[in-house]
């Protein structure tokens, strides 16, 4: 899977990209990540990506030639018919495991545009047209779409074969709704001691699969 990221802030995603799981899904090639810094292709004298807005208001917008220029360098990087581009938005369609996992199987290639400011022009959907889809990480407004694309590569890159080392660790449904615990056997807190469970020192992977199921 290769993620391309149109932003005006391509550092933001660093220290992210350069630790833990990120950094082997990328170390293994397994996910590949490329930046297209709409700056970078400006055609205006002092490389501005924004303007005020038509009818008014504070803020400023994301202006249509830098982005869509960028995209059109990012779409020719992507295999044809497969890729598939994301414009983050408070506004748009909720993201979730399923989408993810839908995404893995239906493209090779994501392309990503980042919103600033007030928000973009919104000529660069309607250009984009039938290939672009507005999403959302939750119902909550982000200063910018880089955070909320960075949660969704995490996402995604979890369901894409070979980044997690441990195939159980995607059973997603069942380490989200059980409690789990590491040693020590017993923590002491404030005089109350904290135990694990006896059914999950018996061995008995039956039992534990039960008491796993009400936890
Ligand atoms: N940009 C700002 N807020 C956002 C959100 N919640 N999801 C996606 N993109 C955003």
């Amino acid at each position: 899977m290769t993620f391309h990221i149109i932003t005006i802030f391509p550092n933001l995603f660093e220290s992210y990209l350069a630790d833990s799981m990120m950094k082997r899904a990328i170390a293994s090639k397994n996910i590949s990540v490329k930046f297209y810094n709409p700056r970078d292709f400006t055609t205006n004298k002092h490389n501005k990506v924004d303007d005020i807005p038509y009818g008014g208001g504070p803020g400023m917008i994301m202006t249509v030639q830098p982005i869509i220029d960028a995209w059109k360098k990012a779409r020719g990087r992507s295999q044809k018919k497969k890729f598939k581009t994301i414009i983050l938005s408070p506004g748009g369609t909720e993201f979730t495991t399923a989408y993810a996992k839908q995404s893995v199987k239906k493209y090779t290639d994501i392309i990503f545009i980042c919103g600033r400011y007030e928000g973009i022009d919104a000529r660069v959907k309607k250009i984009i047209d039938k290939q672009a889809e507005e999403v959302s990480i939750g119902n909550y407004v982000l200063t910018g779409g880089e955070l909320a694309a960075m949660v969704m590569i995490d996402s995604i890159s979890r369901q894409v074969d070979g980044v997690l080392g441990n195939k159980q660790s995607l059973e997603e449904e069942r380490i989200s709704s059980h409690e789990m615990y590491t040693r020590p056997l017993v923590v002491e807190h404030q005089g109350k001691k904290y135990t694990v469970p006896d059914v999950l020192q018996s061995g008995n992977h039956k039992l534990i699969d039960e008491w796993r199921n009400h936890h």
